[in-house]
């Protein structure tokens, strides 16, 4: 018997950064945005009784660490926890990675979000959608948008969702030769804004005003005010440990895209189109300057 789960990648439209916490994580206002890269995660029992887990191609998965701290494995552990009738067996799991690692694009919590759904499945523990997305924050800011998928408004460190009745639209994304550590550009953010413990306490609600404007345009499935509206306050740290993302986003912008920003704490880069015909163009163009570029279409649900 085996079990199928997947979950897109994210990118951030949107994404305003307060204050530090005292638990360490910023306040946040972002939007999320699926696009369709997708982790597929299949979990098998073991019939040797072993925990087994894999992760394969098409992007390079080698260093990729796959014992126990691994996010799919505390996801697995999570949902037997909770199961009162649930037995918690050897499972073999196989990860199919398409989502870049350390992009800045939740391809890690993306399989801790499939796996959970997986995990439900295998051992019959029945947990409801709220149940999930509980046990989804627990393991991560971005796992609950990754176990809903479409766009949707997230506050607190990430966790709090609004879901945004949004159309779909055509994104090209370029990825990076080399990941960035998301502690690391957060840590440059605070060094770039001298942002220490309760430091702008009174910042409590940053760029709320401009995510309402983002939402509008969202809604009204409007590319060329969606561009004006991109914003992502991390950018800044995320060019300065890796400058190249600066020639990334002109080298965007040269090639006909609307607008571009990086994706969450970076390097990977979403660079917004038109449409279907134009995001492959631009992917083109891209691909010609040398660049690592797919055409994506963002905004589906899970099961799109
Ligand atoms: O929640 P997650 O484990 O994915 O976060 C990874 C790291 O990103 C955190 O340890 C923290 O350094 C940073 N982070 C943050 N504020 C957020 C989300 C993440 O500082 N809202």
């Amino acid at each position: 018997m085996a079990f199928l789960a997947t979950s897109q990648a994210k990118i951030n439209p949107f994404l305003a950064v307060g204050p530090r916490r005292a638990d360490g994580y910023h306040e946040l206002v972002t939007v999320f945005h699926a696009v369709d890269l997708r982790e597929d995660v299949h979990v098998a029992f073991a019939a040797d009784g072993i925990d087994r887990l894999m992760f394969v191609g098409p992007i390079d998965t080698t260093a990729l660490d796959t014992g126990h701290d691994n996010l799919v494995w505390r996801a697995v552990e999570a949902v037997a926890a909770r199961g009162e009738l649930s037995r918690r067996q050897a499972l073999d799991i196989t990860v199919t990675k398409r989502i870049p690692i350390q992009g800045g694009m939740a391809g890690g919590s993306a399989d801790a979000a499939a796996t959970l759904v997986a995990a439900n499945d295998a051992f019959g523990t029945g947990l409801g959608r709220t149940e999930l997305l509980g046990i989804a924050a627990e393991l991560g800011s971005d796992v609950p948008f990754c176990l809903v998928g479409g766009t949707a408004l997230g506050t607190g460190r990430g966790e709090c969702l609004e879901p945004v009745d949004a159309p779909p639209l055509w994104w090209v994304i370029v990825t990076a030769p080399a990941g960035l550590s998301t502690p690391a550009v957060y840590a440059t953010f605070d060094e770039l804004h001298r942002v220490g413990a309760g430091e702008r306490a009174a910042m409590v609600d940053p760029g709320r005003t401009d995510a309402d404007a983002m939402i509008s345009a969202l809604r009204a499935g409007d590319p060329q005010a969606i561009a004006a509206l991109l914003r992502n306050d991390l950018q800044a740290a995320a060019i300065l440990l890796a400058p190249h993302l600066a020639d990334t986003l002109a080298a965007g912008r040269d090639a006909g895209a609307l607008g571009g920003v990086v994706s969450g704490s970076g390097p990977s880069v979403a660079l917004l189109c038109a449409d279907e015909a134009h995001a492959r163009l631009v992917a083109g163009r891209m691909l010609n300057g040398g660049h690592s570029a797919i055409a994506a279409r963002g905004g589906l649900g899970p099961q799109a």
